[in-house]
C-alpha cells in the first residue's frame, strides 16, 4: 500500500491505538502529523516513526477547539504542504452511571470525542475541499457508541454522534471526492486493559504472551496494530469508493457495522391513539425488540486449553 506523497494527521497519537495508525501510516509512505495532549508521549511516537525511516513531527495540544484543529492542519501544510488523510482517534473516559455523572465528566467526554471530531474534521475537509484533490477523513467510532455500555452515557454518546456525523459527512463530502468513514476498533490498549475478561490475558501479552485465538478471533479483540491495517486502506486509492461506512477491525476480525434502520413497522389508517399502540404493540411494530448492550466476552469453557 503505497501512501508516498500524502500528508496525515492523527489526533491522540502518542500511543495505543494512535500510535499504531501513525506507524502504519508512516510505513505506507505518508508523512504524518502526531497530535496528543500529552507533548511527551507526541514527541516519542514522532522519534519511533523517524528511526524506522519515516517522516513526522509533533504537534501537542488538546483536541476539542478549533484552534488547536486549525493548528493541526496547519501544521500539516506548513511542514509538508499539504493534507490529505485525517484520522480523529483522541479520547478519554469518565465512565459512571447516569446518576452519578457529573456535568463535568459529561462536557470532557463530549469536547474531547465529539467536538474534537467536528473541530478537526471541518478544518480538514475546508483545507481539502480548497486543494480540490480529494481526502480521506477517519472517524473513531466505538461498540458503546453502537450498541449503548453501562456506565458510558458520555461515552456512548459522543461516539454514536461521530457514526452519525461520519454519515453525513460523507454525504457533504462526497463532490469533492473526500471520503468519510467511522472505524470501531477494538484492542487492547490502556483504555481496555481493564476489561475483567480479558485483563490477566492483557496482562500476560504485556509480558510476552500472544493473546489467546478465542479473544482474537471469537471476540475480534487483539493488539492496537491488529487495528492498523484498516487506516492505510482507506488512505488508498483502493478505498476510493469506500465512505459513509462503520467499519470494525481487531484481531482477526474485519467486520462491516449495519446503520440504524427500521426493522418493523405497523399501520393504522388515519393514524395511531395511544390504545391502539397498546393494543397492537406486541405483535406488530414492537414484535422483535432490538437488544441493547455490548455482549460479554465468552471464553471457552476450558480458555487455557483452547489456547
Ligand atoms: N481500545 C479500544 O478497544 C477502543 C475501542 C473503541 C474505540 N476506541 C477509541 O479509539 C481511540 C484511541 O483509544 P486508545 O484505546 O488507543 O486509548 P489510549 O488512552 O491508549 O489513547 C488515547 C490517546 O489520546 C490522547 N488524548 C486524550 N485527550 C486528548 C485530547 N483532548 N487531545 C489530544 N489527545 C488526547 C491521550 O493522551 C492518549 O495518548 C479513542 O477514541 C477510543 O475511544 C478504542
Amino acid at each position: 500500500m503505497d501512501l508516498t506523497g500524502k500528508v496525515a494527521v492523527v489526533t491522540g497519537a502518542g500511543r495505543g491505538l494512535g500510535l499504531a495508525y501513525v506507524t502504519a501510516l508512516a510505513a505506507a509512505g505518508a508523512a504524518v502529523v502526531v497530535n496528543d495532549v500529552d507533548e511527551q508521549a507526541a514527541a516519542a511516537a514522532v522519534k519511533t516513526v523517524t528511526e524506522a525511516g519515516g517522516r513526522a513531527v509533533a504537534e501537542a495540544g488538546p483536541v476539542g477547539t478549533a484552534e488547536v484543529a486549525d493548528r493541526l492542519v496547519a501544521r500539516a501544510v506548513d511542514e509538508f504542504g499539504r493534507l490529505d488523510v485525517l484520522v480523529t482517534n483522541a479520547g478519554i473516559l469518565r465512565d459512571r452511571v447516569l446518576w452519578k455523572m457529573s456535568d463535568e465528566d459529561f462536557d470532557d467526554v463530549i469536547r474531547v470525542h465529539l467536538r474534537g471530531t467536528f473541530t478537526c474534521a471541518r478544518a480538514a475537509a475546508v483545507r481539502m475541499r480548497e486543494q480540490g484533490e480529494g481526502g480521506t477523513i477517519v472517524l473513531v467510532a466505538s461498540p458503546a457508541g453502537q450498541r449503548g455500555n453501562f456506565g458510558q452515557t458520555n461515552y456512548a454518546a459522543a461516539k454514536a454522534g461521530i457514526a452519525a456525523m461520519a454519515r453525513t459527512w460523507s454525504m457533504e463530502l462526497g463532490r469533492a471526492g473526500i471520503t468519510v468513514n467511522a472505524i470501531v476498533p477494538v484492542a487492547a490498549t490502556a483504555m481496555t486493559e481493564t476489561i475483567p475478561a480479558f485483563a490477566p490475558y492483557i496482562e500476560a501479552w504485556k509480558n510476552g504472551a500472544p493473546l489467546p485465538d478465542w479473544i482474537r478471533h471469537d471476540e475480534g479483540f487483539g493488539t492496537p496494530e491488529d487495528c492498523a491495517a484498516v487506516v492505510p486502506f482507506l488512505a488508498s486509492e483502493a478505498a476510493r469508493d469506500v465512505t459513509g461506512q462503520c467499519i470494525g477491525i481487531g484481531g482477526d476480525r474485519l467486520a462491516l457495522w449495519s446503520h440504524p434502520q427500521e426493522v418493523a413497522a405497523d399501520f393504522a389508517a388515519g393514524g395511531w391513539t395511544p390504545e391502539a399502540i397498546a393494543e397492537r404493540w406486541a405483535q406488530g411494530a414492537g414484535r422483535e425488540p432490538q437488544t441493547v448492550g455490548i455482549a460479554p466476552p465468552k471464553p471457552p469453557q476450558d480458555a487455557e486449553a483452547a489456547r
